[in-house]
């Protein structure tokens, strides 16, 4: 009797809160808020002290949790000497481009003294996403995690992980990196390249004088951990291995895939990548490095270094072994110019296409867009002085021939105020001005425009991009990262792009769904997307180095006809230039 009751209690307030979880879940998510102050911190890496520029003091930056549906705002405060922006990578921000934050794109920074308000909802995405400076060189140390949680009562679509752990992957230099591109920008030579690679702010034992900077992550035997990997360094595309751990990829760029297995992981600048660790079921009797090193294939020299942290085994109380007298294994990574090991990963790299998770792939195309990608070179413009990129010229970078040129005053509003004359044009090229094997012999005159041309797509154009790495100066990867949208990566090869061979073999299926793709060295890549996002949104290679050198456009996507389809006015606060 009292048991029938007692299980009948059970069975009411169960259903209760299965009731209470489900409203939860389909109510609106909750407001989030957080303070960023802008300033300077002084700290002492590689044996060096240097004053560098952070969110509220610390490195990386604070993370943000959100979960899916909630609002998220937050008051950034400039307190430094540069002007600054935060953008949200990969956040889609449906119909809240002022709060994308790419500065000249979507705003004016914030200038000493002033603050802005990001304002922006998180919709239909979950996992991990980060957020970084947007202006110059300054992501390399303002950057940080943000986490989003599926809505409550939403389980992951595997095993629920024992921990989560960010881990974001940085690039470190001794000497300040403000100057170092800015009078790269003057010369037109190579900025210098990094001292070292960091994991969550730390270098880690394999660099001189760092062994104490060293991340530890301490688990225990028989559990699942999440590591939500970010990959924040500017200029390198990563490969990433724990010693004898396998690691199971769940999700790119806040989308779920389809689990695969992998030793390696390769992550690029702007790409985030969520795997699962199991640990071992007995206390191994080591440590284990997790390690990252460069994926690097382009003409330049590049950081050949690597950094480090340990995965350390909680000690049993029953052991009397000391850590210290564990082997320490080292991962084997795979070479820097291993592209054949890229491509197999990338490939790897599938939507869960499922009923709850369906990959939207546009099966029609409205328009095609063909972008050459690639470095290139631009008449010296330093005065009374010589050029030191070569005879005299400076280095550049360009899509389609274009080198992008910085407008002084944000798109987005020119955009929206009806008052482009002056800051851009709407003429970006559908196609290169003209053709040339772009992977075999360069052509001789290799010297690119400069302007600030944008491509407009009407509301909920279907559109595929073809992207084409060229082998100018030297053929290379070159992250591709489009603002306000996610793409999916229906197709990719080496060599030339067949425009009459190549589409038969898109995978409309299952492709990747993500925010940032590698063009493959001497190669190209095919993405759709639906241009549903009203607003101007910024595309550029993610190696911040190509950035600086033009390798950047951007999209206008007009309003649609019905109101929830436009663009609401800007903010009161947005900054002014
Ligand atoms: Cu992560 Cu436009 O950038
Ligand atoms: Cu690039």
């Amino acid at each position: 009797m009292a048991s029938s009751f007692l299980k009948l209690l059970l069975f009411v307030l169960t259903t209760l809160c299965l009731i209470v979880e489900l409203a939860l879940a389909k109510h609106a998510g909750i407001t989030r808020r957080y303070k960023f102050d802008i300033k300077m911190q002084n700290v002492t890496r590689l044996c060096q002290t240097k004053s560098i520029v952070t969110v509220n003091g610390q490195l990386p930056g604070p993370t943000i949790i959100a979960r899916e549906g909630d609002r998220v705002i937050v008051n950034v405060v400039n307190h430094v000497q540069y002007n600054v922006s935060i953008h949200w990578h990969g956040i889609r921000q449906l119909r809240s481009g002022w709060a994308d934050g790419p500065a000249y794109i979507t705003q004016c920074p914030i200038q000493t003294g002033q603050s802005y308000v990001y304002n922006f909802t998180v919709t239909g995405q979950r996992g991990t996403l980060f957020w970084h400076a947007h202006i110059s060189w300054l992501r390399v140390t303002v950057h940080g995690a943000i986490v989003i949680l599926p809505k409550r009562g939403v389980p992951y679509p595997f095993p629920q992980p024992y921990k989560e752990v960010p881990i974001i992957f940085g690039e470190w230099w001794k000497a300040d990196t403000e100057r170092i591109i800015s009078q790269a920008q003057q010369t037109g030579g190579a900025p210098n390249i990094s001292d070292a690679y960091t994991i969550n702010g730390l270098q880690g034992p394999l660099y001189n004088c760092s062994a104490k900077d060293t991340l530890k992550l301490k688990v225990k035997p028989g559990k699942t951990y999440l590591l939500r990997l970010i990959n924040a360094a500017l200029n390198d595309e990563l490969f990433f291995s724990i010693a004898n751990h396998n690691l199971t990829v769940v999700e790119a760029d806040a989308v779920y895939v389809k689990p695969f297995k992998t030793n390696t992981v390769l992550i690029t600048p702007g790409q985030t990548t969520n795997v699962l660790l199991k640990t071992k079921k007995h206390h191994p009797n080591a440590t284990f490095l997790m390690a990252a090193r460069p994926y690097a294939t382009g003409p330049a020299s590049f950081d050949n270094s690597t950094t480090a942290g340990i995965l350390e085994y909680h000690n049993p109380s029953n052991k009397t072994r000391k850590i210290k007298n564990f082997p320490l294994l080292r991962p084997l990574l795979p070479l820097f110019n291993d592209t054949t090991f890229a491509t197999k990963f990338v490939n790897k790299i599938r939507s869960l296409a499922n009923s709850k998770f369906p990959a939207k792939v546009p099966q029609t195309v409205d328009r095609h867009f063909f972008f050459t990608i690639g470095l290139g070179l631009s008449p010296c413009t330093n005065q009374n002085q010589t050029c030191q990129g070569p005879n005299n010229t400076m280095l550049a970078a360009s899509v389609n021939n274009v080198s992008f040129v910085m407008p002084s005053t944000a798109l987005l509003q020119a955009h929206f105020f009806n008052k482009s004359k002056g800051v851009y044009t709407t003429d970006f090229p559908t196609n290169p001005p003209f053709k040339f094997n772009y992977t075999g012999t360069p052509p001789t005159n290799i010297i690119v425009t400069s302007s600030t041309k944008l491509a407009v797509l009407p509301f909920n154009t279907k559109v595929e991009l073809v992207m084409q790495d060229t082998s100018i100066i030297g053929a290379e990867s070159h992250p591709l990262h489009l603002h306000g949208f996610n793409f999916f990566v229906v197709g990719q090869g080496f060599g030339n792009y067949n425009p009459n061979t190549d589409p038969a073999k898109f995978n409309l299926v299952d492709p990747a769904e993500r925010n940032t793709v590698g063009v493959p060295s001497g190669g190209w890549v095919a993405i759709r997307f639906l241009a549903d996002n009203p607003g101007v949104w910024f595309m550029h290679c993610h190696l911040e180095v190509h950035t600086s050198w033009g390798l950047k456009m951007a999209w206008i996507v007009m309003d649609g006809k019905r109101q929830n389809q436009k663009l609401p006015p800007p903010p009161s606060d947005l900054p002014q230039c």
